[in-house]
């Protein structure tokens, strides 16, 4: 058996965690007796630290790895965009094989990435990108391959889950709850990529070109996040029978009306927060765990729970990721004679042209709303009036009580076009009786 040399870029919460399994090999993968971790690139020598490493292994000099002719994979687990992309480019061009687990670089720069790895004959492998130990990456690249997959709908964020779950637990509000598990350590000083939808953006767009067979353009994924749900909507979704969570979804809609403009094979990709039924398998998943529905013909539904972030979680994807890598170098199926055409096709990158992406006006969904208006006479009339002028059909409509002079409404609606809807919503808004719409959410 050869053996093969690891360079970890990077030793933060995921780097230690693969360091850990390194230091404990029993009872895992034979493979793994044949892989080394040679090398360890830190920011700073000087850090206590979890995992010991050997003094000579570790180097501040990151780039002196991805150029070490002694490795054979470059695992990176820095995190951010650069120096992370840079030194992955770096890599490849040295013809080392790729472990990543950042969803950022990956969803951002993957054309340049794996187009580069094709040429150069190595891997890039990325099952920790998206959703930590869950394994939905090589789900989607092996298991489900004799499916037509219809759609794709997560929970990719702890962060934001977490949130969410405690708001719908104690009542509380989204900043008390933020402020809380900020403390805690379960949110990042600045959570704007977790609470503002961003990093389940990256990781549906990563999921989305697997499910469907092509790139996905970030900028093209419609994302929203979780700071305007409120503790007010929380608790109507529940008496409505629904409870509140951050969804990423990519859909090839069957649904779409039959005068709509758009091309068949257009997707849906977004990321917002949206009411989800009780009974449905995604509502019980709470706190940090995140979880994938997979629906697909002829397998019909399969969902994937578990961990989503964490030292040992994404250690687990990261190091299975090596496994598979040292198992192409040992059948040779990767190595110094690959070409482009030698590669295994279920594991190298076979994507070559970008999605069209249907604009978030075109999606056809339920809509709930939330108003403050007037305790006049005839307003609900007039709602009522300019939801039909653009063909808004109500579901359910209950006034639920008062905030200060305001009475509430809150308005369940039928599936609609999105841009109707807020066609809809513009002139309810230019209403002399209407004081706000509070808040609009989708309805799974
Ligand atoms: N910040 C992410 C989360 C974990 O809260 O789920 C890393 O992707």
């Amino acid at each position: 058996m050869g053996c093969f040399n690891v360079g970890l870029l990077g030793l933060g919460t995921v780097g230690t965690g693969v360091g850990q399994i390194f230091q404990d090999k029993e009872g895992r993968h034979p493979l793994l007796n044949t892989i080394a971790l040679h090398r360890v690139g830190v920011r700073s020598l000087d850090k206590s630290r979890a995992v010991s490493i050997a003094p000579d292994q570790l180097t501040t000099d990151l780039q002196s790895i991805v150029t070490d002719p002694d490795v054979d994979i470059v695992v990176e687990v820095l995190g951010g965009l650069e120096p992370a992309r840079t030194l992955i480019l770096e890599a490849i061009a040295h013809g080392k094989h790729i472990v990543t687990a950042n969803k950022a670089v990956i969803s951002r720069y993957g054309e340049e990435i794996f187009t580069a790895a094709g040429q150069a004959g190595v891997y890039v492998m990325i099952e920790a990108a998206v959703a930590g130990g869950i394994p939905v990456i090589q789900s989607l690249k092996q298991s489900l391959g004799a499916n037509r997959i219809s759609s794709v709908i997560g929970i990719l964020n702890g962060t934001t889950n977490y949130i969410l779950t405690q708001m719908q637990q104690s009542g509380r509000s989204f900043d008390a709850i933020l402020a809380e598990a900020q403390r805690l350590g379960y949110a990042e000083a600045d959570p704007t990529a977790d609470v503002d939808g961003l990093d389940a953006g990256d990781k549906i767009a990563i999921l989305a070109s697997l499910a469907f067979g092509e790139r996905i353009k970030l900028e093209d994924v419609h994302r929203e996040g979780i700071r305007t749900v409120s503790a007010s909507d929380i608790a109507y979704a529940d008496k409505l029978g629904f409870v509140i969570k951050l969804l990423a979804i990519a859909k090839r809609p069957s649904d779409r009306p039959s005068d709509s403009a758009t091309a068949p094979d257009t997707l849906q990709i977004r990321v917002h927060p949206a009411l989800v039924p009780k009974t449905h398998p995604l509502a019980s998943v709470n706190d940090v765990y995140n979880a994938v529905l997979l629906e697909g013909e002829p397998l019909g539904q399969v969902m994937l729970f578990g961990p989503g972030a964490g030292a040992g979680p994404t250690a687990s994807a990261v190091v299975s990721d090596i496994i598979n890598v040292a198992a192409l170098l040992q059948t040779g199926q990767a190595g110094s004679e690959t070409s482009v055409t030698s590669m295994h096709p279920l594991l190298a990158c076979s994507h070559h042209s970008y999605s069209a992406v249907e604009p978030i006006t075109e999606l056809n969904t339920r809509f709930y709303t939330r108003f403050l208006t007037k305790d006049h006479p005839g307003v609900i009339g007039k709602l009522g009036t300019c939801f039909g002028n653009h063909g808004v059909s109500l579901e359910s409509l209950v006034q639920t009580g008062f905030q200060g002079d305001s009475a509430e409404i809150v308005v369940v609606t039928h599936a609609v076009r999105e841009g109707d809807f807020r066609a809809a919503l513009d002139e309810i808004q230019s209403l002399e009786s209407i004081d706000s719409v509070s808040s609009l959410l989708r309805v799974l």
